[in-house]
């Protein structure tokens, strides 16, 4: 199996070092190929996503991504800067099923800011659609109006299939599941949801057992803090699926611990942390790298269907948790602290 792997910006290359170390320690016949991503890439090649990247993530099964941008880019033109080396690798892949897991594991339930009796037992997965929406819609642009102002456009539009695909993932993980699909819209103002909702009610004709409900961007915000486990599966369009899996994170105690995958219609995909670059603590061997293995575990689990070393990689970061070892940014009291790298090396000592 052949996995590119794109460490790119900011604490990218620190923790994704540490899913290929808990990777090889697995001891499959895996070849790991690396490429540069986003500023990487920009310096490398100037250009966010480079050719030669792309086609490595094109010949290969997987593709492992640690996460782009810094600020130093910030001034560079829209096409050049590294968020758009990460659009146009999930759009040229067709990598349009994003799964962010919100799980929370018991150990965490002081690190989150929410009281523990609200997020013990969490096991939510949010699934966002990613090739689609007002991300990728057109018209877009800022242009200059005849009286002189400037205007800004960006165009929300989904269409049939691109919905319907969406929703059948949604509807084929929540039968291996609780079987209870959440769909959030904002369908009493923006018709592209109204047609959202219409075609996830058609779609839920074939999935009799699944119990489908709705809710309004809005309300499934502020549900998501008062009451998380009420949901099981929550599908979403891109947009307000960028949104609430930030906010589901925090459920779990922390943004470094919520991986995630990005499947197109064969399962193949790519694998990375749900959170970003973090430029701020880039270098300084403090970073969580839990997310990031998280996500080769995922990779295990969706694209090489090896459900055993999945859970294998699953159970190690649970018993490093349990031993007590917490990177700065889920530190309890009385908790043995350690940096990136030896977080890394604690969960392929807790991997026998
Ligand atoms: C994410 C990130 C990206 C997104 C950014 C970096 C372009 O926030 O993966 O959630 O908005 O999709
Ligand atoms: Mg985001």
């Amino acid at each position: 199996m052949k996995i590119a792997v794109l460490p790119g910006d900011g604490i990218g290359p620190e923790i994704v070092a540490q899913a290929v170390k808990v990777l090889n320690a697995l001891n499959l016949n895996l070849t790991m190929t690396e490429a540069p991503i986003g500023g990487a890439g920009y310096e490398a090649a100037g250009d966010p996503l480079p050719d030669a990247t792309l086609q490595l993530a094109k010949d290969s099964d997987a593709v492992l991504l640690g996460a782009v941008g810094d600020w130093k880019y910030d001034k560079l033109e829209r096409h050049l800067r590294p968020e758009r080396g990460l659009l146009r690798i999930r759009k040229e892949l067709n990598l349009f099923a994003n799964l962010r897991p919100a799980l929370l594991y018991p150990e965490l339930a002081g690190a989150s800011t929410l009281k523990p009796e609200v997020v013990s037992g969490l096991d939510l997965m949010i699934i966002r659609e990613l090739t689609g929406d007002i991300y990728f819609g057109q018209p877009r642009g800022i242009s200059t109006l005849e009286n002189g102002e400037r205007e800004g456009i960006n165009t929300m539009r989904y269409n049939e299939s691109e919905i319907k695909r969406i929703g059948r993932v949604a509807f084929d993980i929540a039968m291996k599941r609780n079987k209870k699909v959440c769909s959030v819209d904002k369908a009493n103002v923006l018709e592209t949801t109204e047609l959202w909702r219409q075609v996830m009610i058609e779609l839920s004709a074939e999935y009799p057992e699944v119990e489908l409900s709705h809710m309004y961007v809005d309300n499934a915000a502020m549900q998501l803090i008062r009451a998380p486990k009420q949901f099981d599966v929550m599908v979403t369009g891109n947009i307000f699926g960028d949104i609430l899996s930030d906010e589901a994170s925090m459920l779990t105690g922390s943004i470094g611990m919520l991986p995630s995958a990005s499947l197109d219609a064969n399962n193949k995909g790519m694998y990375e942390p749900s959170h970003g670059s973090a430029p701020d603590i880039a270098g300084k061997d403090i970073a969580n790298p839990l997310a990031t293995i998280l996500s080769a575990a995922m990779m295990l689990r969706y694209t090489f269907n090896d459900e055993a070393n999945a859970v294998k990689v699953e159970n190690a970061c649970k018993k490093a948790l349990a031993q007590g070892y917490r990177t700065a940014d889920i530190a309890t009291e009385g908790c043995h602290l350690l940096g990136c790298n030896a977080m890394g090396d604690a969960v392929v000592a807790a991997l026998n």
